[in-house]
């Protein structure tokens, strides 16, 4: 009997990953499990990520912080440079990092729906694009996920927001196309919808108001937020060899939000 076959199934053991915006909220926890999954972790953000590192390197795991902002193509390839300097290899891209903001269409301004498409969408594309490159001159199987949101397939309500629901259906048709165009080089590319998950951009009372809070509540039919941490299976899962064969998706992970 194969007692470990599980553990090496959906191992990420000497897997370099890469982890955008995990400076705070999913990326941070998924950063730090993918470590313990055995992978070598960099993250890509804008301000540095510290603390993220701090924790997984306390846990006797490996990261770096690389400063870099996913919408610019020069500091993501310069972001490559250094991954490949620290571990010599990619494998695996959460392409994690995004903005959301709440303002209806009369409201908001071109600039803004402009900034926020950039970076949920072209900042994904950049990064998984730059990634490939790496990949394939490196000849490494590659993995990436892309995140989505239920915004891509169900207008959130009572929120106003236009632009961010845009850009996550536009995640999930880019991963297809992607995937598609990857498919030869032994990159899988895979998109994940979470629905409402408890970090900061979901529970922070300076962005989500209260009384927002409590309209969400009955739209939710397991009554409750996720944590970060539930995503994490569904991402190691499409990390690893476990998923070989899983390529274009997208998963759904919504405590059944779009299922009524
Ligand atoms: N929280 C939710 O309910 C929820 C649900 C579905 C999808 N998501 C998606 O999950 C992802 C993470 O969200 P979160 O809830 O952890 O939010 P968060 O605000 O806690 O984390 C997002 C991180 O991305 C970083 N970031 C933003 N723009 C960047 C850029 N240009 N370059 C590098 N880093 C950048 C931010 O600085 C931040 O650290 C986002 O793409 C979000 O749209 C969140």
């Amino acid at each position: 009997m194969q007692k470990d076959f599980i553990n090496k199934l959906f191992s990420l053991e000497g897997k370099t990953v890469l982890v955008t915006g995990a400076g705070r909220g999913i990326g941070q926890v998924v950063a730090r499990d993918m470590a313990r999954a055995g992978a070598n972790i960099a993250i890509f953000s804008r301000s540095g990520a510290d603390e993220t590192v701090r924790i997984i390197e306390s846990e006797g795991g490996k990261a770096i912080s690389i400063i870099a902002d996913c919408t610019k193509a020069e500091e993501v390839k310069d972001g490559m440079k250094k991954i490949l300097d620290a571990y010599g290899r990619l494998d695996v891209v959460f392409n994690n990092a995004g903005i959301c903001y709440h303002k209806g269409i009369f409201e908001a301004t071109y600039e803004e729906f402009r900034e926020l498409i950039d970076i949920n969408l072209t900042g994904e594309y950049i990064v998984a694009v730059e990634a490939a490159r790496v990949m394939i001159e490196l000849g490494c199987k590659g993995s990436i996920i892309n995140m989505a949101s239920i915004s891509g397939t169900v207008a959130m309500t009572p929120q106003k927001q236009a632009a961010y629901n845009a850009s996550k259906a536009g995640v999930m048709q880019m991963t297809k196309s992607l995937a598609l165009e990857l498919a030869d080089h032994n990159i899988r590319v895979n998109s994940i919808s979470p629905g409402y998950i408890a970090t900061p951009m979901s529970v922070d009372p300076d962005f989500v108001e209260p009384e927002l809070m409590a309209a969400w509540e009955p739209l939710m039919p397991m009554h409750r937020m996720a944590k970060p941490e539930e995503l994490v299976g569904a991402i190691i899962w499409l990390a690893s060899e476990a998923s070989s064969y899983t390529n274009g998706i997208d998963v759904i992970i919504d405590g059944l939000y779009t299922a009524i």
